[in-house]
């Protein structure tokens, strides 16, 4: 019995979860359930990433306090994960109270030790990546190189982590232990570390959402060093050291290409500072695309994990727990393991015909059917010899290729094994060829052909537990008991009763028809959405009296604050040429910040009648025009007039 430890990287919570984010923890998944299944004693940690200047300012744009909305979204993660049957051992929370513990005694312990000192930073930011970039990796000198945004300029007081001391170490640890898959991203690390390391800014004064700095409370934890000890305090570190010692050694990081970086240069040296081993191995993927772009939230081409079981389960006429084991299949054997890959539901509806429904289904309706029809209820094989050397042969070199795969950690290669056996099985029933043999050999061949099944279906276990289990229950085998030891031909109990009754599993998808289908939607949506424009675009024709009656003035903003009482409201003092200010109130907290405002010539209708809001009389109403993203943007004169002066 061996130890298996493995992660996904903790999610950033200002975005809900997409199929992009939930593949990394389906390929986590696969691999903890094999290590269970092999009995080894398995670690299986995943969470949310929940500090950080992009996520309190989606909060603070919501209205919400960070951690209300780290509850809200850390849950939506969770409940994808559980609906994809994802058998974490702890879904850890960078808000955990032993996790903000474990980072400050690491801070606290690398200070002590010389390698975290106090310094300024000057540089840029992408608040997206959370990750600080020199110049020369801007793209056009301003923009992230991985979210194309703008980067902001950051001047500040901060403490630096001496990653420069560890690139010696680094290099010779890369070399020795070749511990970064696949080949490419080692290749890609070693040369970004051999080109030299700076030291890296580990704290923020101007960002109070995070971990208080324990030898300096301004100060709070940059959220990539926060983040990273997620795996060591999953796994015990330092307050339970047995179980951290037992697990640690045998650590596997699974990871995105565009967090190699962190992962692979800064979390490394994090570790060596400590005194502890750099991890064992690190898993690196591509993206899934959509449409050519990454599968993300900004990029508005989001996935949304749970909407697409219930689609899949629809389409296909299947039960929604089998429809997350189709999903769970399409990803791993379809997905960007090395090279980026596109999602689309043609291909996943393609490969969901080709392997579930004509391989692994067909084979299991069409030997039943066949006994069936032959009147057969309960088959024993009459004699062992050619029928069972024949699936012997078959089922040790795909059984070998699928071990080994799971021995380098390589789920996709250990799934298309388990694929190509069902190939085989199929195939040993074209060739054996039941329909026009005697009896005793016919009986023989339907439990091998079962036997076959029931080894398929255990070699599928990790990959969809629900329609694997569902069948080894079909067909009598439920009391797998040791998963290895049943890795053997021949040990389907007997005699096996046929199930005369069973439904075929996966009904075959019309691809076509389907894609037309979706098609014609989108057409209608598309349609709707421009009679909705057009409609709002209507002008409704008034009576100049009608427009007489309102009194537009030119207000000079000369206080602006929050409202106490309401996240979403500023409250503005206006000059109106009256002597004294007006109190205005406005919904726009979430996209202007008050000392912004302060000096501002806006439009106010100046007439209307006073109305409270919050517990304060509003005076006026200023004008703003929308945007297409939903910001209102204040209308302002082209150029200076009087305070009060009339708009007309
Ligand atoms: N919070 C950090 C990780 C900290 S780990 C100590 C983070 N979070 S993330 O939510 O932005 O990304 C988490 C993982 O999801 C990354 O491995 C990333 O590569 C992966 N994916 C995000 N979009 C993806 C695709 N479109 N396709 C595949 N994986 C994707 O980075």
């Amino acid at each position: 019995m061996g130890t298996y430890y493995v992660t996904t990287p903790i999610y950033y919570v200002n975005s809900k979860p997409h199929i992009g984010s939930a593949y990394t923890t389906i390929l986590a998944d696969t691999l903890a359930r094999y290590h269970r299944l092999i009995g080894d004693d398995t670690l299986f940690l995943t969470g949310t990433d929940e500090h950080g200047v992009n996520i309190m300012r989606t909060a603070e744009k919501l209205g919400k306090h960070p951690k209300e909305f780290c509850d809200e979204v850390s849950a939506v993660f969770r409940k994808v994960f559980d609906t994809y049957n994802i058998s974490y051992d702890r879904f850890i929370r960078t808000t955990d109270e032993d996790h903000e513990k474990v980072v400050q005694h690491v801070f606290k312990t690398m200070y002590e030790k010389g390698d975290i000192y106090k310094g300024e930073y000057r540089g840029f930011y992408c608040p997206k990546c959370e990750t600080f970039y020199s110049p020369d990796e801007l793209v056009d000198g301003k923009y992230c190189p991985i979210h194309g945004i703008e980067v902001e300029e950051v001047a500040e007081e901060t403490y630096f982590f001496k990653w420069s001391k560890y690139q010696d170490a680094l290099i010779k640890w890369y070399e020795e232990k070749k511990a970064i898959v696949p080949e490419s991203r080692y290749n890609e690390i070693y040369t970004f570390v051999k080109n030299g390391l700076k030291d890296v800014s580990v704290t923020r004064i101007t960002v109070p959402w995070g971990i208080t700095v324990p030898i300096d409370p301004k100060h709070t934890v940059y959220v990539w060093f926060d983040a990273l000890i997620n795996y060591i305090t999953g796994a015990g570190y330092p307050f339970d050291m047995d179980k951290f010692n037992k697990y640690w050694p045998h650590v596997r990081h699974i990871l995105g290409k565009d967090i190699l970086r962190h992962h692979a240069a800064m979390w490394p040296a994090m570790l060596m500072s400590l005194g502890i081993e750099p991890p064992h191995k690190l898993i690196v993927h591509g993206w899934w695309m959509m449409g050519g772009k990454k599968m993300s939230k900004s990029g508005g081409n989001i996935a949304d994990p749970l909407e697409l079981v219930k689609e899949v389960s629809q389409v296909a006429g299947i039960s929604e727990p089998f429809a997350v084991d189709v999903i769970r299949y399409f990803v791993i054997i379809d997905g960007p393991q090395k090279d980026d890959k596109e999602f689309s539901m043609e291909l996943l509806f393609k490969r969901y015909n080709s392997d579930l429904v004509n391989d692994y289904g067909n084979l299991i309706y069409r030997i039943v059917g066949f006994a069936k029809k032959k009147g057969i209820s309960e088959v024993s094989p009459v004699f062992d010899g050619e029928y069972k050397d024949k699936l012997v042969d078959i089922f040790n070199d795909y059984f070998d290729r699928y071990r080994k795969a799971f021995d380098e950690d390589d789920s996709a290669e250990a799934l298309r094994q388990a694929s190509e056996f069902v190939k085989a099985l199929n195939k040993y029933v074209d060739e054996t060829k039941p329909w026009s043999a005697e009896p005793d050999v016919r009986d023989t061949i339907i439990y091998y052909v079962l036997d076959g099944i029931r080894l398929a279906s255990l070699m599928l276990m990790p990959f969809i537990p629900t329609v694997a289990t569902h069948v080894l229950e079909l067909i009598g085998a439920s009391e797998a008991g040791d998963w290895l030891d049943a890795l053997q031909v021949g040990k389907l109990p007997r005699p096996v009763s046929i199930p005369v009754d069973m439904k075929p599993l996966f009904p075959r998808v019309d691809v076509n028809k389907y894609l037309k289908e979706i098609e014609k939607a989108e057409k209608k949506e598309e349609k709707k959405k421009e009679e909705k424009k057009v409609e709002e675009n209507k002008v409704d024709i008034i009576e100049y009296d009608d427009f007489a009656k309102i009194d537009l003035r030119v207000g000079k903003i000369v206080e602006a604050d929050k409202h106490p009482n309401a996240d979403k409201l500023l409250l503005l003092k206006v000059d109106l040429g009256e002597g004294q200010p007006r109190t205005i109130l406005a919904g726009i907290a979430a996209w202007y910040k008050p000392e912004e405002l302060v000096g501002k010539e806006i439009i106010v209708v100046a007439n209307l009648k006073p109305r409270k809001m919050r517990g304060i009389f509003s005076e006026g109403m200023l004008l703003a025009a929308t945007d297409s993203s939903g910001k209102p943007v204040l209308l302002t004169p082209s150029e200076y007039v009087e305070p009060g002066a009339k708009v007309k």
